[in-house]
């Protein structure tokens, strides 16, 4: 099970660096990895387990995260009357995205990141993704919302890319243009 002394944090050269795209048939060292990437998320969401075990509170985690790089995370989001989105992503890929952008109005967060760092961060309203599952069966869907902007947080870790680098420091909280700021409840 991966645990926070696990998860390495901003300075580690590894979040730095562009992740290797995956072969299949997958290692079974890479789909125990997959499992136990999805398996954090829905734990940490777990108020008993996280508390047991001293998680953090995540609904994405990337491969790089764990000083892994590979180009592979999972989600594991449950938004109030929306469907759960639980899955892993293997070589995921952006084939389009909406014109509108979005940004969390609340900033955004990283496991890898030990700090509050206040900005917005922008990002896709809407992305039609593709990736494989840990078995290499490809698949494609829409994501908009916070799916959207996790999903594009993870995509990023595995291109060497932290939240932050997209916060104009100067100006935090400029406002972004074409942007409906997302509510996290
Ligand atoms: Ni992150």
């Amino acid at each position: 099970m991966i645990l926070m002394k696990d998860i390495i944090r901003e300075g580690h050269p590894t979040l730095r660096k562009v992740a290797e795209e995956v072969t299949f048939p997958m290692a079974a060292k890479e789909k125990k990895l997959c499992n136990d990437l999805l398996e954090y998320l829905i734990s940490s969401q777990d108020d008993e387990v996280c508390e047991r075990y001293g998680l953090r509170p995540g609904i994405g985690l990337a491969a790089p995260q764990v000083n892994v790089s590979k180009r592979i995370f999972a989600l594991h989001i449950e938004e109030e009357g929306q469907k759960t989105l639980s899955i892993v992503a293997v070589n995921p890929k952006i084939v389009s995205h909406s014109v509108e952008r979005t940004y969390l109005a609340s900033g955004e967060g990283c496991l890898s990141v030990d700090r509050d760092v206040d900005g917005f961060v922008p990002r896709y309203a809407r992305i039609t993704v593709k990736a494989f599952d840990p078995e290499g069966q490809e698949f494609k869907m829409r994501l908009k919302g916070l799916s959207a902007i996790a999903f594009q947080h993870e995509l990023d870790h595995l291109n060497g890319v932290m939240f932050y680098d997209h916060i104009d420091s100067s100006a935090p909280f400029k406002v972004i243009p074409d942007a409906t700021p997302f509510e996290r409840d």
